[in-house]
């Protein structure tokens, strides 16, 4: 087992490289499987789930090529297996894009049950709706998501929540179904308007993407592409946080600011600078950071993927901030750890009230999932003294080299054995 041990301190000084959204990656790449033609993918996260998600579609016969740590070719045209049961897929979310991806090609997909971070209820109710109102069979057993379908047929549908998953799965189910498809109060997340833009360049008919009416005229066949994947909002984000936490000086490379200005709103709120300059962003904050209060929601609102590294700023801040998590119950379990490293902070249900304090010190702490990971990095990098974090298998799902990265900046952070 490996652990982080960090001496906190510096203030973050330096620039860095974004990589490519896991997010958008996931989805792009289940779908990679709609066509028998090769499909090249460059700017791909080298993380965890991407990983575990390739090795999972290597097993089904999709003959999957890197030609470097960020480019991979796939080519789908030899699937054996529509059964996608592996014991690693059932440890990632991402698992059930192939459901879609699937049944939107094959009419029929097995795939385990998703797991994914320990963050709230993640049903998929409304996955299986939009499934079902496009004509499919849906039955869960013995652990599979089982789907099967005469025909496919464009339907219109109305989503209860919004949701970024069962949006991109209904989005790939009506691709290639008979007529039109047209999804309310979809999704408007970077990654979804990705995944319609990667779709399309596949010789879909995808219109809307970005708004919450998406409108999908089904096509006969999907051909070759070659694409990049944008960069990652969260990982921009939370490099920006990082930098106010710390009272620092970034430059953030590779980004996509029109994706981050919630964040940036934020962040002038909480008295940092934020200049944004093409795909940079240059991120700096020379005193204590004012309290503000956040609440989470669906994009364009405050990411939730950002709510526990907006945490670690507010337990510093000066005055008491309120944070609202609106999409997962179950996403304030950091912030235990950070009252074990000095911080005040009362988190009931849905409501964390955080009373800035002066420090923040160093402890043992350990992470429940992935953003929660990467806001304990940055609490360790600002505490005074040592901390020492564990459950790096949670920040590998999502964050490359993210110790590396964090090092460039200053950051005294060194990936140790327990
Ligand atoms: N929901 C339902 N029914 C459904 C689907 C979702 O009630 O059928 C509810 C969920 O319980 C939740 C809300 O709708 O309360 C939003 O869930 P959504 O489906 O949008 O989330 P997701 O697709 O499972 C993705 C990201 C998450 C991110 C959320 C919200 C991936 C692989 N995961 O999850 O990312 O938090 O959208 O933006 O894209 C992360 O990267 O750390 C992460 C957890």
């Amino acid at each position: 087992m490996e652990q982080y041990a960090i001496k906190g301190g510096n203030p973050l000084v330096g620039e860095v490289e974004i990589g490519g959204a896991k997010n958008a990656a996931l989805p792009i790449l289940a779908a990679s499987v709609m066509t028998d033609e090769t499909v090249y993918i460059e700017n791909m996260p080298d993380v965890r789930d991407t990983n575990v998600l390739l090795c999972a579609m290597e097993n089904i016969g999709v003959i999957v090529k890197r030609t470097d740590r960020h480019k991979v070719t796939l080519n789908a045209s030899n699937i054996s297996e529509l059964v996608v049961e592996d014991e690693n897929i059932k440890k990632i979310r991402a698992s059930y894009y192939l459901i879609g991806a699937l049944l939107g090609k094959y009419k029929h997909a097995e795939v385990a049950l998703p797991g994914g971070c320990d963050i709230g209820c993640r049903a998929i109710d409304q996955h299986i709706k939009g499934f079902r109102a496009l004509g499919a069979d849906v039955k869960i057993e013995h652990g599979l998501i089982k789907t099967q379908a005469e025909h496919l047929r464009g339907s219109h549908i109305y989503m209860d929540v919004v949701s970024v998953g069962a949006t991109i799965n209904i989005m790939m189910a009506a691709v290639m179904a008979e007529g039109t498809t047209i999804i309310e109060n979809s999704a408007k997340e970077p990654h979804v308007v990705d995944l319609a833009n990667f779709l399309n360049s596949m010789g879909a008919n995808i219109k809307g993407a970005g708004t919450d009416v998406i409108r999908i005229v089904g096509v006969e066949k999907l051909h070759k592409t070659e694409y990049s994947i944008i960069p990652d909002q969260i990982e921009a984000g939370t490099f920006m946080l990082a930098a106010i936490a710390s009272k620092g000086d970034v430059v953030i490379h590779n980004c996509i600011p029109e994706h981050l200005d919630c964040l940036t709103a934020k962040i002038l709120e909480m008295g940092g600078e934020v200049e944004e300059s093409g795909d940079s962003i240059h991120v700096w904050c020379n005193s204590r950071p004012n309290k503000t209060n956040i609440k989470t929601s669906p994009y364009p609102g405050f990411p939730t993927d950002l709510q526990p590294q907006a945490g670690v700023v507010l337990a510093v801040a000066d005055g008491t901030s309120i944070i609202n998590e609106s999409i997962w119950e179950s996403r304030f379990q950091y912030t235990t750890e950070l009252n074990n490293m000095g911080a005040n902070i009362t988190a009931q249900g849905k409501t964390a009230v955080f009373e800035g304090v002066d420090c923040l010190l160093g402890a043992p702490v350990y992470a429940s999932d992935l953003r929660a990971g990467a806001a304990l990095i940055i609490a360790g990098i600002i505490a005074s003294g040592e901390t020492q974090l564990f459950n790096l298998d949670h920040i590998d799902r999502g964050y490359e080299n993210i110790e590396e990265k964090f090092r460039n900046l200053g950051a005294n952070i060194k990936r140790v054995k327990e």
